[in-house]
């Protein structure tokens, strides 16, 4: 049988993304080709989430439409990959026999040995303390950003995630391989690359340390943009801040998740930073890049959160002024520490909350982006929008969606904007 044309669907944080990427490189490899939809593949594979309880629904519920298709085609190969699959392990296969392929997030490089006749289901579930896939190259469909992985895995262990459970240990990339790989993205016409890691700045390979890496590869020829995601706030150093202020091509965004305000909550998450220190890292930030954005990530209704507590994430989000936010509902992960915590909190709750801190981030992002109106930004255009084709969309320097209704201008172009409105979460403007 041959397998000759893919389809992959991704879930879930950039992580996932750029590993559909290096899974979408060792598949053309093999010279088979994407296809844009699950009819024409011959292999379907969904890489998976399973941060929350939602996210892992989601990937399964997924899975099972596509067992329809068997019917039509009885050599369709089934796959489940990534997070889902690890923390599953092979229960799922005897569950839903129509799964063929199960990997972890550590174990993709089985897969080319569906080219060589392998027997189904293709099941592994190790993590490894050194994979970090180099020599594989990654196939982009994106053709502005390179995602570039520079380390894997998670060493932190809050104890609401189970990130550390299902992507392993943390491990570094040679710092050689990385720069190799910008450089080739920049060849290959990228004008901007991110720097992609569970723990970014927690990034080491011998005595290289992340603001090393991020002088290195700022320092590449020609690199116009570089970001990072995400760090964590007890590792952001004095070193990387100098860097951003000094290198124009180090993009003026830090995505610095708080989680809670509360230091007693923060403390019960393992977050190793309480209150004080967290709002005093944002002001370092703040003292060393003026203009910078400063995005967060934020959970309401962690096992004992009471009222009082939440208060304290709001007044944090007072205090700092966030540029946007992913907030979210706590999921109780099974495994992870706070599963075992006693949750006594309803669900309304917990929504109520979540509401709260909703409208006073959707008021913190009016206010900051309100503040860039009558300004003129450097808008990298990354595609048409999405409302309108005849409009364009880019971003800014610290990562705003900016429409651009007036004006001539290609995808691939860094242009300068006026910006004219503010309105949700985006900028509006015109080339000047
Ligand atoms: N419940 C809710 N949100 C979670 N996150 C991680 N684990 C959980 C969980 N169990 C959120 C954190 C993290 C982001 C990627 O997902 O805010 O920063
Ligand atoms: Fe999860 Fe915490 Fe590691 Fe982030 S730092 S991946 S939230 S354990």
């Amino acid at each position: 049988m041959n397998v000759e044309k893919y389809y992959i669907e991704t879930y879930g944080c950039q992580m996932n993304k750029a590993d559909s990427e290096l899974i979408a490189g060792m598949l053309e490899g093999f010279s088979c080709r994407s296809v844009d939809s699950p009819e024409e593949a011959d292999i379907i594979l969904v890489n998976t989430c399973t941060v929350r309880e939602n996210a892992e629904k989601r990937a399964i519920s997924r899975l099972s439409q596509f067992k329809g298709l068997k019917k039509k085609n009885p050599d369709l190969i089934l796959g489940l990959l990534g997070c889902v699959a690890q923390r599953n392990r092979g229960k799922i296969i005897s569950e839903k026999s129509f799964i063929d392929i199960v990997l972890g997030p550590d174990s993709y490089r089985h897969l080319p040995e569906i080219f060589n006749g392998c027997k189904f289901p293709l099941l592994d579930v190790k993590l490894s303390r050194a994979e970090v896939y180099e020599g594989i190259i990654p196939y982009r469909r994106n053709k502005i950003n390179a995602w570039i992985s520079i380390m894997r895995g998670c060493d932190k262990f809050c104890s609401y995630c189970i990130v550390p459970y299902t992507r392993g240990r943390e491990r570094s990339r040679s710092l050689k391989s990385i720069i190799d790989e910008v450089k080739k993205a920049i060849d290959d016409g990228y004008r901007e690359v991110t720097l992609l890691g569970q723990n970014v700045n927690s990034y080491k390979y011998n005595n290289y340390r992340f603001p090393d890496l991020l002088d290195a590869v700022s320092g590449v020829q020609s690199v116009q943009r570089v970001r990072f995601i995400s760090p964590h706030p007890k590792d952001i150093d004095n070193k990387m801040l100098e860097l951003m202020r000094d290198r124009q091509n180090i993009c003026n965004h830090i995505h610095l998740p708080l989680q809670a305000g509360s230091s007693r909550v923060l403390k019960s998450m393992n977050r190793v930073y309480n209150q004080r220190e967290y709002l005093s890292v944002a002001e370092k930030i703040h003292g060393y890049l003026s203009d910078v954005a400063i995005t967060t990530d934020i959970i309401v209704g962690f096992p004992g959160e009471m009222e009082e507590d939440f208060l304290e994430t709001l007044k944090v989000m007072d205090k700092v002024v966030f540029d946007s936010a992913f907030m979210f509902k706590y999921s109780p992960r099974p495994g992870t520490k706070a599963a075992l915590m006693k949750d006594g909190m309803s669900e309304e709750e917990k929504a109520d909350r979540l509401t709260r801190v909703i409208e006073k981030q959707r008021e913190h992002t009016l206010i900051r982006n309100n503040a860039l109106v009558g300004s003129v930004q450097e808008v990298l255009i990354e595609d048409l929008s999405k409302k309108d084709p005849k409009e364009k969309m880019g971003r800014t320097v610290t990562n705003k969606i900016v429409i651009i209704k007036e004006g001539e201008t290609e995808i691939g172009d860094l242009v300068k904007v006026k910006i004219e409105k503010a309105l949700g979460v985006s900028l509006f403007g015109k080339i000047v």
